[in-house]
């Protein structure tokens, strides 16, 4: 079963992440972040399709993120050689630099027919209650305003095909059973907000 698998690495991930591990620098984080900038910016905001935004990410969402990728939990072959050997506090301090950039949204245009749509299932689905008021993330739960639409939607569809588990199976409960046309309208109504 699926989430007994998860269960033990996550309870481990959990002690480490927990009052143990130091606060992340973002100085440092910057210093060991070059060879991130190619794929996600020098400042976290991607123009790459399919790679995503970090900046202004919640810190806990992006070590949690790291942590996955370097146990395979998130498995991701082109991030798996970035986050291999790193120690817990390489993760925080990557994800404090992140956190402290600014993200400066590049979304498509807006087609309000997917916007209308997108922000009728957000309040039904209550998208805001874990990932924030105005999506801005909070805690493990990622930020999804402004984030790039190519990628939300993947993530989307990655959640429904069970295809990333994630740090909880919250995920892939909240948006079961949904239609293709539904993921896309979400992903674009996040896309939209500031
Ligand atoms: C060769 C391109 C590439 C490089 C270099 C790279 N990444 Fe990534 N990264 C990706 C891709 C692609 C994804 C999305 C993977 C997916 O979900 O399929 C990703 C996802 C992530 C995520 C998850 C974000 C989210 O919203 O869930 C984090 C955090 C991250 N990368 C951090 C880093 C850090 C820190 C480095 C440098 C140590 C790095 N990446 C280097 C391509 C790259
Ligand atoms: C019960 C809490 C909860 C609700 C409700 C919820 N989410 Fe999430 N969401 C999470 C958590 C926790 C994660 C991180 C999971 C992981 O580790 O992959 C997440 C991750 C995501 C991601 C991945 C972000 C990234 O950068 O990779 C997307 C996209 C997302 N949620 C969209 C939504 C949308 C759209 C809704 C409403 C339809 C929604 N979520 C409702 C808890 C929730």
């Amino acid at each position: 079963m699926t989430v007994l698998r998860i269960a033990a690495p996550l309870a481990v991930a959990l002690l480490l992440a927990s009052p143990a591990a130091a606060e992340g620098d973002a100085a440092r984080g910057k210093a060991k972040a070059e060879q991130c900038f190619g794929c996600h910016g020098e400042t976290g905001n991607s123009t790459m399709p399919n790679i995503p935004s970090l900046a202004q990410q919640p810190a806990a969402y992006t070590f949690f993120q790291l942590f996955l990728f370097r146990e395979k939990l998130r498995n991701v072959p082109t991030m798996t050689p970035f986050v291999e050997g790193r120690s817990d506090q390489d993760l925080e301090d990557f994800a404090a630099y992140f956190a402290g950039q600014k993200l400066e949204p590049d979304p498509e245009p807006r087609d309000d027919v997917r916007f209308q749509r997108g922000a009728e299932l957000s309040q039904r689905l209550r998208c805001a209650s874990c990932h924030g008021a105005g999506y801005v993330g909070q805690a493990q739960m990622a930020r999804l305003a402004g984030q790039r639409e190519d990628y939300t939607l993947m993530a989307l569809e990655q959640y429904q095909k069970n295809e990333r588990t994630g740090i909880d199976t919250n995920m892939t409960a909240v948006i079961y059973g949904l239609p293709a046309a539904d993921l896309a309208a979400l992903a674009h109504y996040m896309a939209q907000q500031k």
